[in-house]
């Protein structure tokens, strides 16, 4: 019997999102992670201050949102997590799913270890225990960072946080996508928001802030004209949108099949650039107490990006400041909670993966899932070569893997498979925002250009110059590794036989023209 193409096919027994709102906080959830309150700040300062806004807001708009549309549309229409979902398109392209869930597992693994140090962080904020010199602390006490080599010491004080960690992303996991992780992020996002807010306000009021603000906002204009700097804005979009990833494509295909989709995505990408906008505001703020409390200029000091951002020039002004041990607290519960939304977003698509592939039940593929990722996480980052080994695999995997990833995605679909207009109908079909052909035009041409030319800048320059003076084996096994990895490991996983259901009791909503092959 024919389903009546104006109702969604009844026999489904996906679990769902309970709500739109809780679809919506969940995706926020995972896009607002450590990526915006330590990747962005930094990014955004190194790379033209206040003109850095141009190439981002440029990479929002014509690669960003569009993208986002596009994993949801994959996702809501073939209800599956990646590789299902690209399998119901074209056999073949399960691949590419892989190729995607891979990339998050990877990335997983190392986020695992900076929310950990953020636990650990957090206990150390109580009697800022870090001590003055928390350059020395963070690397030596704490890391106790050893040279680029493969190290087997565990370091207890990183190993123990670190399995707490995935024990409670196992817990989130396994209770499901509407018990565990809606529940998680309905929680933690609200409360998120408010902390950070709160903290943002107080540097705002220390003296000092606003040289800070001015340093931030300060626009290079020159820095347009640097292709790095438009490099900088797309990884830096990609990655805190969460898209490519075959996250969000896994997160849309458990939202209910009358939902409206774009509009959602519109609030999605809205809320975690504001979110962006304002930790560059609060950690500026911060840096212009800093450098006001030792008569300096912002410019002058060090440790403005990344992890040493977190971990050793805050812990430096939170000794200074008023009230500190509330903001260091503050400060990494937030960080935990922001980490830890997005962590489990990643395990929700490897779990529900690897579950359809083999067709396991819910329990054994989150419970299988994060023991690998445990043990992996373990072995490599809670070693005395961790921070190293984390710096190199986060480069590759996100400078060279999940640009790679998206060049793929959009050729393959908009070119070979031709489903953008497929795509686009189902997208104005259940979203009361419709998208025009517009969106065709940007994932089809002016995202993939920009993208190859992104990439193949960053291969020229990481093949001619290597990575930060790291010795080219170590480059070569944990940066060039990890790519080759992901790649050999997608073929291998679709090459194994499909174990789950996959095609045959699956029939996609609402019937669209195209479909009728
Ligand atoms: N978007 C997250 C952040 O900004 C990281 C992330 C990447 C989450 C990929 C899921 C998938 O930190």
């Amino acid at each position: 019997m024919a389903t009546p193409s104006n109702a969604p096919v009844a026999t489904e027994n996906r679990e769902t999102w309970t709500s739109n709102t809780g679809f919506i906080l969940a995706a926020v959830g995972s896009a607002v992670g450590l990526g915006n309150i330590w990747r962005f700040p930094g990014v955004a300062y190194e790379s033209g201050g206040g003109a850095f806004m141009i190439p981002y807001l440029c990479a929002l708009l014509t690669a960003g949102i569009p993208i986002l549309f596009l994993d949801y549309a994959i996702g809501h229409r073939y209800r599956a997590a990646a590789p299902l979902a690209y399998r119901r398109i074209r056999k073949p392209a399960e691949a590419l799913g892989w190729f995607q869930i891979l990339l998050s597992f990877v990335i997983a693994v190392y986020y695992a270890a900076v929310i950990a140090w953020a636990m650990s962080y957090f206990v150390f904020a109580f009697d800022l225990s870090w001590g003055q010199d928390t350059l020395a602390f963070f690397v030596g006490d704490y890391l106790q960072v050893g040279d680029p080599e493969i190290s087997t010491t565990i370091v207890p004080g990183i190993a123990i946080p670190l399995v707490i960690t995935w024990v409670a992303v196992l817990i989130a996991i396994a209770l499901g996508v509407a018990k565990g992780v809606e529940k998680v992020n309905v929680l933690f996002i609200p409360l998120l928001f408010v902390a950070f807010i709160g903290l943002v306000i107080r540097a705002l009021t220390l003296p000092g802030a606003l040289d800070g603000l001015t340093e931030f906002f300060t626009p290079d204009w020159a820095a347009l004209g640097d292709l790095d700097v438009w490099i900088a804005a797309y990884s830096q979009i990609f990655f805190s949108l969460s898209i490519a990833f075959g996250i969000m494509v896994t997160y849309a295909s458990f939202q209910r099949r009358k939902a409206n989709m774009t509009s959602s995505g519109l609030v999605v990408a809205f809320a975690n650039s504001s979110f962006e906008l304002l930790a560059g505001i609060g950690v500026f703020a911060t840096l212009g107490f800093m450098a006001h409390q030792q008569s300096t200029q912002v410019s002058e000091l060090e440790g403005l990006t990344g992890p040493i951002l977190s971990f050793v020039t805050f812990p430096a002004v939170i000794n200074e400041m008023p009230g500190g041990t509330i903001f260091g607290v503050v400060f990494f519960a937030s960080l935990i909670m922001a980490g830890f939304t997005s962590i489990i977003s990643i395990l929700l698509g490897v779990a529900a993966s690897v579950g359809e592939k083999f067709g396991l039940g819910w329990r054994t593929s989150a419970v299988s899932v994060s023991a690998v990722c445990a043990v992996l996480s373990i072995g490599l980052f809670s070693t005395t070569s961790g921070l190293i080994a984390l710096d190199t695999v986060d480069q590759f995997a996100n400078n060279v893997g999940i640009v790679l990833s998206a060049i793929v995605m959009t050729v393959l679909l908009v070119w070979v498979y031709r489903r953008g207009e497929l795509l686009r109908q189902h997208l104005n079909a259940v979203s009361t925002f419709k998208v025009g052909k517009w969106w065709i035009v940007l994932i089809g041409f002016v995202g993939p250009v920009f993208l190859v030319i992104m990439l193949v800048q960053k291969l020229v320059s990481l093949v001619s110059e290597g990575y930060e003076g790291y010795p080219g084996w170590y480059v070569g096994l944990f940066g060039w590794g990890t790519v080759v990895f992901v790649i050999v490991m997608a073929a291998i996983l679709t090459a194994i036989p499909w174990k789950g259901r996959d095609q045959a009791d699956f029939r996609p909503w609402p019937e669209l023209e195209e479909e009728h092959r």
